[in-house]
């Protein structure tokens, strides 16, 4: 019977790291939970153990894998993910850490080289790791990721094949918005009558004081605030990254943006292609952009009105999937406009989703031009 498997302790990989400095050689640092082991982390790992002469890996705890990835992992203990990570050949040493950063870890045992998976960029890394690393004048490589493979997927695989009724019907989304969360509210309302068969996985703001947030948290959502940077209308490289985490985490099916005011890209736009709606108050292609309403007013439209549409790297340009017509009256302000278009997007938006759920997309052509 082989001896129960103990992980290393910070104390072995110091001296693993001093021994190898002694040799002149270099000891490689990777990090991870590695929940579900598959093809894409056992290349990922190789090609980091060739960038030295020894690999250690720092494993997140069980209670560290629950706060980054929610109630429901891991699904396998600490100690057994580390046994199966010490068996592969390109690994030397797993050493568990309790904290969401390896901030600590990387202090300690100073390593040569630090490797990390292609969806971060060095300059999306954890500002306090990457200060931690450049202190200890380790070298950092971002490896490119395998396609196609992810603990998550493989998941969702296993949940839609075991559990394929439920899971079919009940469409999981993300709702994320910058502002006054009416559409927010109203999504809530339709889930609760039924009109829409839906399960809010998770909200995500922003702004952390926003009515969105609040309206999130009195309904009992996950509601997660996301630090956009400094730019009003951008989001940093960081905050798009992190916005893709708590998407993948939440295993959602569906994006939805109501009224969120900053531009989304990689890699959230590339890996929920097809699958992010958004909610503009105009009759598409008409009035682009933050100021709808106004644009309308100014441009003396007697009719405007609001639009729902796939999501594209190009801004307000995605499939129009319905619209839903508003007249402008004499004497409108953008305000009273926008409050009476907004009396449609509520109507529409759960109704797109609604559809969505029961056919597939796309929903239906009306205003593709
Ligand atoms: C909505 O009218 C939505 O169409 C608009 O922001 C408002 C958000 O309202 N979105 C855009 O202008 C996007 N370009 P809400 O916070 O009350 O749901």
């Amino acid at each position: 019977m082989p001896a129960d498997y103990t992980p290393a302790t910070i104390a072995d990989v110091r001296r693993l790291r001093d021994t190898l400095d002694q040799q002149g050689r270099k000891l490689v640092f990777t990090n991870g939970c590695f929940d579900l082991l598959h093809a894409g982390h056992v290349r990922y790992l190789e090609q980091a153990r060739a960038l030295g002469d020894a690999m250690v890996i720092a494993l997140n705890s069980d209670q560290s894998v629950r706060t980054l990835k929610g109630p429901d992992r891991p699904l396998n203990h600490q100690n057994d993910r580390a046994e199966v990570l010490s068996a592969l050949r390109a690994v030397d040493a797993v050493v568990i850490f309790d904290d969401e950063r390896a901030t600590l870890l990387i202090d300690a045992i100073r390593p040569h080289v630090y490797a990390k998976g292609g969806d971060y960029t060095v300059d999306s890394l954890n500002r306090e790791e990457r200060a931690a690393l450049e202190n200890a004048g380790t070298q950092i490589c971002i490896l490119p990721l395998v396609p196609g493979r992810s603990t998550t997927s493989t998941i969702n695989k296993m949940l839609g094949s075991g559990n394929a009724g439920a899971c079919e019907s009940k469409l999981r989304i993300a709702v994320l918005g910058s502002g006054e969360g009416s559409n927010l509210r109203a999504i809530i309302a339709a889930i609760q009558s039924s009109a829409l068969i839906a399960e809010i996985a998770i909200t995500l703001s922003d702004q952390a004081d926003s009515n969105f947030l609040k309206i999130a948290r009195e309904a009992g959502l996950t509601a997660q605030f996301v630090d956009g940077g400094p730019n009003p209308r951008r989001l940093s490289d960081a905050a798009q990254k992190e916005i893709f985490e708590h998407l993948e985490r939440a295993r959602v099916d569906v994006v939805v943006l109501a009224g969120f005011m900053r531009i989304l890209k990689e890699p959230v736009i590339g890996a929920y292609q097809g699958r992010i709606v958004n909610v503009h108050p105009s009759l598409l292609p008409k009035h682009k952009g933050a100021s709808a309403p106004q644009l309308a007013i100014d441009a003396g439209d007697s009719e405007t009105g609001c639009s729902v549409h796939l999501v594209t790297s190009e801004i307000d340009a995605g499939l129009i999937l319905a619209q839903a017509k508003v007249p402008v009256l004499s004497g409108d302000t953008a305000e009273t406009l926008h409050a009476r278009i907004k009396i449609e997007e509520h109507k529409l938006l759960p109704q797109v989703l609604n559809e969505w759920r029961e056919r597939g997309l796309p929903v239906r052509g009306a205003g593709v031009p």
